[in-house]
């Protein structure tokens, strides 16, 4: 039997809430499909910070290192400064890691109402690849004269070659197995430098895949063409900040911040993945018990993918597809939504739905 390791770090607000429900799925789902799950939990986030006054320390990034896959759910904290946290452990994991693909499934399921009128299931099906780990994040730079009217920030942004050229690849050979198509989105018209980087590697990259069509939209104007007509998207390749920030706008196009999943790839496979929902620790409902834990449900199964256990990954979404067409997709009290519930209730229909096939293996 297939035995895999899974690093678990819950981290701040909602994040521990969800992820247990997730895992609920994932254990459902290694139990059905014949395979079996180690989870080993690691305490990190706000509370051991402020305990110890480190975020992540060398030995931990070593024995996170050592697992199969990394599932997160969030980190951040109003008690510490912006940034600490999402930098020292997010960030530095994705870097650490070479995670420099990551994925974003904007996908409406049936029976869920996206806010935007006209966005329907038949229509909303696509999928932001982000380069993960440059850009604006690389995070170099310095404020001068701080807190002075002399101060001056400034925020170096570094674009590889390399880097550039995995998520572009990566992004090729998902739409040639999907739609066909793939949009680059940036500001090449102000961002000029990395801009030319970014459309010289599309066209590049673009030869070896001749039938996938490829286009290009500047970031701002994206902010309309993604929720007015997404069905005009397939695939979209973008920098670290705009991926950022339209797989937010995404995720309410497909529902809600509650619904959005991600996967941070290494694809040399040098070091493991990491799975985490698109949202964050949502301070404004952490400890209410009301978070809809479809985001990291749906991040587990893309992980349990990555694992190589695509049909309990099929299995696992299936379900959490299933069980979100009976709610609203934001949760709340009085929308009924309890988050351990809803982990049940996933697990259970796991246990219980129609075996998953793939078309490509054997039926479990
Ligand atoms: P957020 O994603 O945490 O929340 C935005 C809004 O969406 C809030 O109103 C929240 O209640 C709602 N929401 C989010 N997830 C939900 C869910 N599962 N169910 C129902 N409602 C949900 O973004 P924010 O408020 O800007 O950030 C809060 C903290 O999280 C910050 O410290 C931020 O840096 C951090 N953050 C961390 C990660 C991560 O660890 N991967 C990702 C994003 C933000
Ligand atoms: C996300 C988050 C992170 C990001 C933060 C927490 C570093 O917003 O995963 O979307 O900006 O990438
Ligand atoms: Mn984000």
């Amino acid at each position: 039997m297939n035995t895999y390791s899974l690093a678990v770090i819950g981290g701040d607000g909602i994040g521990p809430d969800v992820t247990q429900a997730a895992l609920a799925g994932v254990q459902a789902a290694a139990e059905r499909y014949g395979f079996t799950v180690r989870t080993t939990s690691f305490d990190l986030g706000a509370e051991h910070y402020l305990r110890t006054g480190e975020v992540m320390d060398r030995p931990t990034t070593v024995a996170l290192e050592k697992h199969d896959a990394v599932l997160l759910g969030a980190v951040g904290d109003p008690r510490v400064a912006p940034g600490i946290l999402e930098r020292g452990l997010v960030v530095a994991l994705r870097t650490a890691f070479n995670q420099s693909v990551n994925i974003r499934p904007v996908r409406l399921y049936p029976g869920v109402e996206s806010p935007v009128r006209g966005v329907t299931s038949q229509n909303c099906d696509l999928v932001v690849v982000r380069e993960n780990t440059e850009g604006l994040y690389t995070g170099g730079g310095s404020l001068s004269h701080a807190g002075s009217d002399r101060a001056v920030a400034v925020q170096n942004s570094i674009t590889t070659a390399g880097a550039t050229a995995e998520a572009v690849e990566f992004a090729f050979q998902l739409a040639q197995q999907r739609r066909r198509r793939v949009t680059l989105c940036h500001k090449t018209n102000i961002l000029v430098h990395a801009g030319q980087l970014w459309q010289q590697t599309v066209n590049r990259i673009a030869e070896s895949y001749p039938e996938v069509e490829h286009d290009y939209v500047h970031a701002d104007a994206m902010c309309q063409h993604l929720p007015l007509d997404p069905g005009r998207f397939d695939v979209i390749v973008t920098d670290n900040l705009f991926g950022d920030i339209i797989s937010d706008l995404g995720a309410t196009v497909q529902g809600g911040l509650g619904l959005a999943a991600s996967a941070n790839f290494n694809p040399r496979g040098t070091a493991p993945s990491m799975y985490e929902p698109v949202h964050g620790s949502a301070p404004d409902i952490a400890g209410k018990g009301w978070a809809n834990p479809a985001a990291a449900a749906l991040s587990a199964a893309l992980c349990l993918a990555g694992l190589g256990q695509r049909e309990a990954a099929l299995s696992l979404e299936a379900a959490v597809a299933s069980v979100v067409a009976e709610l609203p997709a934001l949760a709340g009290p009085e929308m009924g939504a309890d988050t351990a519930a809803l982990g049940h209730r996933i697990a259970q229909r796991v246990a219980e739905g129609e075996p998953v096939r793939d078309g490509t293996g054997e039926q479990s």
